[in-house]
């Protein structure tokens, strides 16, 4: 099992470039089964969920080739309706193919899917909507059989704005009969990319961004295309805070400046107590310096798009350990994201946890390297940020969890100049 050995406190110089967002590839490789053709995905990131989401198409027939450009994914020639149990409960967003899966083939067979262990996680949404689109559902313990004869246009309205179920529910409707109204859709940017790729191979949606969608159910697709997805918002955000948090000269390149530009201000505003930092924003790029003394950003309540993503309260949180002042974050979106906390206890961080609210105390403690276990994604990326702040070595295990998200994460901090290496295994063993 590969592990990085971190040395804190590392100071960051150069130039790091934002990979194509994870959470737009994902849907975009479920939505390319509507196209029974090949769609390339520009620069694709190689992180291990794409790999599972390839290994399950493959299994049912489709071919998928890594070039130069990115990732090419041809489903022309899906053979059977029933996906791999034991891949697609290693992922979440595998659900998301039930969408494309009913609209093609009236039919699939998927297990209850499996992902990063920070809640509860239903599917209500999901199945709740595909039946109002006249999919029946049977299920057992491990998987269900999803069919519909026909699928057909409705009124949706979706009782909390789910990123998977919106996608779901768009992919379901894009060849339904009639007219579909998805009501209170999420409005993450990786929705609207969806959309636009969707668009962009033919359907009609309209509302795009909006909490309401229009999807007017077309006869098919074209059968090729190639598209970049948007750079990703959370990677973005990761550089940014890690950024802030250590002394650094940085510039990130390749970011979509909306999705961050809250976190942007957030610390420019800082520049009002401490002049060592300074954050320069372009159309696609941005440059931060950051020197000296650093003050806790604030209080943050995740909520969805465009609330202050959920996906980046633990490296918020490590933030705050190295900061002076609290740091206080209320996760309202997930149950269960709080597991990181005991690792950084290992660092002798000093938190309380009230319910869905933790309160970092920063600066307070000496926050020293320790032997921590990755307890999830995100929560991985919290501990790589949390060490390269802290006093001396740490060595971090389960680091595949990482490298589900982030494409050569421990290569691009090497080449700001991170003391960082990975260890004891190759690239993406999990
Ligand atoms: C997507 O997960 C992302 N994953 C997550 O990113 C992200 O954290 C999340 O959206 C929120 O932004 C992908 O896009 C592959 P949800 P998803 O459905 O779709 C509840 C990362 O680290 N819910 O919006 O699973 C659910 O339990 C990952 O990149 C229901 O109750 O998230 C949760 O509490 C982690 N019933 C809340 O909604 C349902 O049917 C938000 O979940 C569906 C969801």
């Amino acid at each position: 099992m590969c592990k990085y050995l971190v040395s804190g406190p590392s100071t960051l110089y150069g130039e790091v470039k934002i990979s194509p967002a994870k959470n737009s590839v994902l849907t975009i490789i479920c939505a390319s089964i509507l196209l029974a053709g090949e769609v390339l995905i520009k620069d694709c990131p190689d992180i291990l969920d794409v790999r599972v989401m390839c290994e399950i198409l493959k299994s049912i027939g489709a071919t998928t080739l890594w070039t130069k450009e990115g990732l090419t994914v041809n489903t022309k020639n899906i053979f059977t309706t029933i996906l791999p149990k034991q891949k697609t409960a290693k992922i979440r967003a595998s659900f998301f193919m039930v969408g494309p899966m009913l609209a093609r083939f009236k039919t699939v067979t998927v297990s209850k899917p499996g992902g990063c262990k920070i809640g509860e996680r239903p599917l209500d949404i999901h199945l709740d909507g595909l039946k109002k689109l006249g999919a029946s559902i049977k299920e057992n313990e491990e998987e269900y059989l999803i069919t519909a004869n026909l699928l057909k246009g409705a009124k949706i309205t979706l009782r909390y704005p789910s990123v998977g179920a919106t996608e779901n529910l768009i992919l379901a409707s894009v060849f339904a009969k009639g007219e579909t109204n998805l009501i209170n859709v999420a409005k993450e940017p990786e929705v609207v990319d969806l959309c636009n790729y969707l668009n962009a191979c033919g359907a009609k949606i309209k509302g795009i961004g909006s909490q309401n969608l229009t999807i007017l159910g077309v006869e098919s697709l074209c059968k090729s295309i190639s598209y970049t997805p948007i750079p990703d918002r959370i990677e973005t955000g990761t550089f940014l805070l890690l950024s802030y948090l250590l002394d650094s000269n940085v510039q990130i390149t390749n970011i979509n400046l909306q999705n961050i530009y809250d976190l942007t201000k957030k610390i420019n505003n800082i520049t009002c107590k401490n002049s060592g930092i300074y954050v320069k924003i372009y159309s696609d790029k941005l440059y931060i310096r950051s020197k000296g003394e650093k003050y806790s950003l604030g209080d943050f309540t995740t909520s969805p798009y465009p609330g202050f993503a959920t996906d980046l309260h633990p490296i918020m949180s490590a933030v705050g350990l190295g900061v002076r002042g609290q740091t206080k974050i209320t996760e309202t979106v997930f149950d269960s994201r709080f597991m990181y906390l005991k690792e950084f206890a290992k660092m002798g961080a000093k938190f309380s946890l009230n319910g869905n609210t933790v309160t970092i105390f920063g600066k307070g403690e000496n926050i020293h390297g320790a032997h921590l276990v990755c307890p999830d994604l995100r929560g991985g990326a919290s501990l790589v940020v949390a060490s390269l702040s802290a006093q001396g070595d740490s060595v971090i295990e389960k680091v595949a969890y990482i490298m589900r998200g982030y494409s050569q994460f421990d290569k691009k901090l090497q080449s700001l100049g991170a003391k960082i290496k990975l260890i004891d295994g190759d690239y993406i063993d999990d």
